[in-house]
């Protein structure tokens, strides 16, 4: 008989321990050891026959040519994937529950269906659920095959079966192999799933595209542990209030990282957002104090954004900092250089952060803003709304050169915009400033001086 060993597994970062404990010693998660069983025998490295015997070849005589990239049919769904979806990969698509991550795959279906029968795997709803989804979404191919099924072995051998051109499988936590006595959804369970669906798609060359839930923590669970057995890694996010809801490749062995996909969720289903600079800034108030827009990068893609501040009068002892959308100890840093260089008291000041449509900007080009918005703000001075700032500040409250101003200004020309804060060393290498007034500035004092007059 097959010996059964037990241990406890933390659910958020995967750590094991012979005996429970309350906290987890890797990550710090309190009450996040599960009991996990296993079988202790050695049969887990044979795969199935019909999967093919890689051989040895060499560099010089492999053949390079494109990539095999299939469309989706959807260009932000593109945009973030690098181009399309490259044969044989395994993308996983994480986010809250709710946020439209189903749907999203469900939408992508018909586009993926051009090139041949695709298959959907549902451990969630049942066909007759899904079909009133895709009526919803007026999807309706004769290549979309449904298949509810949760056990690995069973949605492996219909997909090789049936040989679809991709297979979407919703989600990974319903996902169980027979291998691991450990329930589904459990971190060994969905770390084994995945490693098996990844072997399988690298064998059969079908692209799988895995949903994957997220815990409170933020973390897709089973979380970590996943995110590097998979090529790709979209999170899907946006704040439920909101009706937008950002892509995001967080890790893309066939692409840039920091992409972004902008989609609007409506009646029918996902609609994409091909401008969504327009979108951010439509409900800017105009002439108000503690509000300036800076000219983002969200990987290729430019984005005007607009940044607003509250400065006021502390009413405790300690002096309230709150961030929304970007870095908090960036900002502190930020007041400190303010105060420092520029001489603004902001000491006994709550400060408040945010970017505007739950966007977050982790870039430091985004820091001219943050100064230009407190300033603004504590002065209480508006800023003029057809200038837009981007540049890093130094400690010294230098302000410094950053990559892509010209695909920045250019966006920002587009929109209409007319006057360009930014740092000297960029101005001064802006070769078309596309009839924008261009104003280079190398310190603190300079910006708020140049967005504030
Ligand atoms: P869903 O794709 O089921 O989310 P997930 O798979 O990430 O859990 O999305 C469900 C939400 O989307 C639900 O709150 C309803 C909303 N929705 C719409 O607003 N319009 C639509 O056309 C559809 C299909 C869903
Ligand atoms: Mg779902």
């Amino acid at each position: 008989m097959p010996k059964v060993k037990t241990f406890y597994q933390c659910q958020t970062c995967g750590y094991t321990s012979p005996k429970w404990l309350g906290k987890c010693p890797d990550c710090g998660t309190w009450n996040s050891l599960v009991e996990e069983r296993q079988e202790t025998i050695s049969h887990r490295t044979s795969l199935p026959a019909h999967f093919r015997k890689a051989e040895p070849q060499f560099l010089s005589s492999i053949k390079a040519g494109f990539e095999q990239r299939t469309s989706t049919g959807i260009r932000e769904l593109d945009r973030v994937l690098g181009g399309g979806v490259i044969t044989g990969s395994v993308i996983l698509v994480g986010g809250d529950p709710g946020i439209g991550k189903s749907t999203l795959l469900l939408q992508a279906l018909p586009g993926l269906s051009r090139y041949g029968q695709v298959l959907y795997v549902s451990g969630e709803e049942s066909p007759e659920q899904i079909k009133i989804r895709a009526e919803r979404l007026s999807i309706n191919s004769d290549d979309i095959i449904l298949l509810s099924e949760t056990s690995l072995r069973g949605i492996v051998d219909t997909a090789l079966k049936l040989t679809p051109k991709a297979m979407v499988v919703d989600s990974i936590q319903t996902v169980y192999t027979e291998e691991i006595l450990s329930a589904p959804g459990s971190v060994s369970q969905v770390r084994e799933c995945a490693a098996k669906l990844m072997i399988f798609a690298k064998k059969s060359d079908i692209p799988v595209f895995l949903v994957g839930h997220v815990t409170k923590e933020g973390a897709i669970a089973g979380p970590r542990v996943l995110e590097h057995i998979v090529d790709t890694v979209l999170y899907f996010e946006g704040d439920r209030g909101h009706s937008y809801r950002i892509l995001r490749t967080v890790k893309n062995r066939f692409g840039s990282t920091n992409e972004i996909g902008v989609f609007e969720m409506s009646d029918s289903g996902l609609r994409e957002i091909e401008n969504p600079s327009e979108l951010f800034l439509l409900e800017r108030p105009l002439n108000v104090s503690g509000s300036t827009v800076v000219a983002a990068l969200e990987g290729t893609r430019p984005l005007m954004v607009e940044i607003q501040s509250l400065v006021s009068q502390t009413n405790f002892g300690m002096p309230r900092r709150t961030t929304i959308g970007v870095d908090f100890n960036r900002v502190n840093l930020l007041v400190a250089v303010l105060e420092k260089r520029a001489g603004l008291y902001l000491g006994g000041m709550d400060i408040f952060v945010n970017v505007v449509g739950g966007l977050r900007i982790i870039e430091p080009a985004v820091d001219l803003g943050i100064i230009s918005t407190i300033a603004s703000s504590l002065k209480d001075v508006p800023i003029d709304p057809k200038i837009f700032v981007f540049g890093e500040v130094g400690l010294s409250g230098e302000i410094r050169a950053i990559a892509q101003a010209e695909v920045r200004v250019k966006e920002a020309s587009k929109i209409g915009f007319k006057k360009a804060v930014m740092p000297l060393g960029n101005a001064e290498k802006i070769k078309d400033s596309l009839g924008l007034e261009i104003i280079g500035v190398k310190d603190v004092e300079g910006t708020l001086e140049a967005v504030l007059s």
